[in-house]
């Protein structure tokens, strides 16, 4: 196996229970799974935005931003997609770690790999959200113009066109964008923290002048 001959972890001595104290809530990835153009990144920026409200810390981890860096040596083949996700697993459990709630957001089309990023983290530490909308109304909106350019043969392996994706088994939300508005796809997410206890439903509202 690669990496794991040699090589001894050291342990720190400001654990991730500190740091969650330190803070004052819990850490979590919220794992924002669907179709292109399904809204994913919009209702995952309307929610850091209330969490950072509440005073919560947060970092968003996004496909088309990722794929920029960390991940931009990687495509969209089964096995690059693979390994997009795993990457992002591995930096989700570190912010995890750090104390930070994580809204990561990714088309993650397989559910076996989103299964290995539940795995890396505590049982109630993962939650997968599925940003749900029909292929035909992504397909209307197609925001980058993607969808078109799939239909054309100028994009393959396209999530949708020509290329799979399985919806969640046994996702803890789901929210469905090309029914609610956008407004109450954040709502429900914001009360399934409230209901789990996450966030507190009194809180300090951060002031902004
Ligand atoms: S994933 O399948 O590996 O999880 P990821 O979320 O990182 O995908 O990236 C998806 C984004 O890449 C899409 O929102 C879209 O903008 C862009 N993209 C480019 N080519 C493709 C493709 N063949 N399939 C899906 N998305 C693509």
């Amino acid at each position: 196996m690669l990496g794991g001959k040699n090589i001894t972890w050291h342990n720190s001595k400001v654990n991730k229970g500190d740091r969650q104290r330190l803070k004052g809530h819990k850490s979590a990835i919220l794992w924002f799974t669907g179709l292109s153009g399904a809204g994913k990144s919009t209702v995952s920026v309307e929610v850091e935005r209330q969490l950072h409200m509440r005073r919560i810390n947060t970092y968003i981890l996004d496909g088309d931003n990722m794929r920029h860096g960390l991940n931009k040596n990687l495509g969209f083949s089964p096995e690059d997609r693979k390994e997009n996700i795993r990457r992002i697993g591995e930096v989700s459990k570190l912010f995890v770690d750090a104390g930070v709630v994580v809204l990561s957001a990714f088309i993650s089309p397989y559910q076996a790999d989103r299964n290995l990023v539940r795995e890396l983290v505590d049982e109630d530490e993962f939650i997968e959200i599925y940003v749900k909308c029909s292929l035909a109304e992504c397909e209307k909106r197609d925001p980058k113009g993607l969808y078109k350019k799939a239909r054309l043969g100028e994009i393959k392996q396209f999530t949708g066109i020509d290329a799979p994706y399985e919806e969640p088994v046994a996702p803890e939300l789901v929210v469905e964008t090309d029914k609610q508005t956008l407004d109450e796809s954040v709502q429900q997410v914001i009360s399934y923290l409230e209901d789990v206890g996450y966030i507190k439903k009194e809180y300090a509202s951060l002031e902004y002048n």
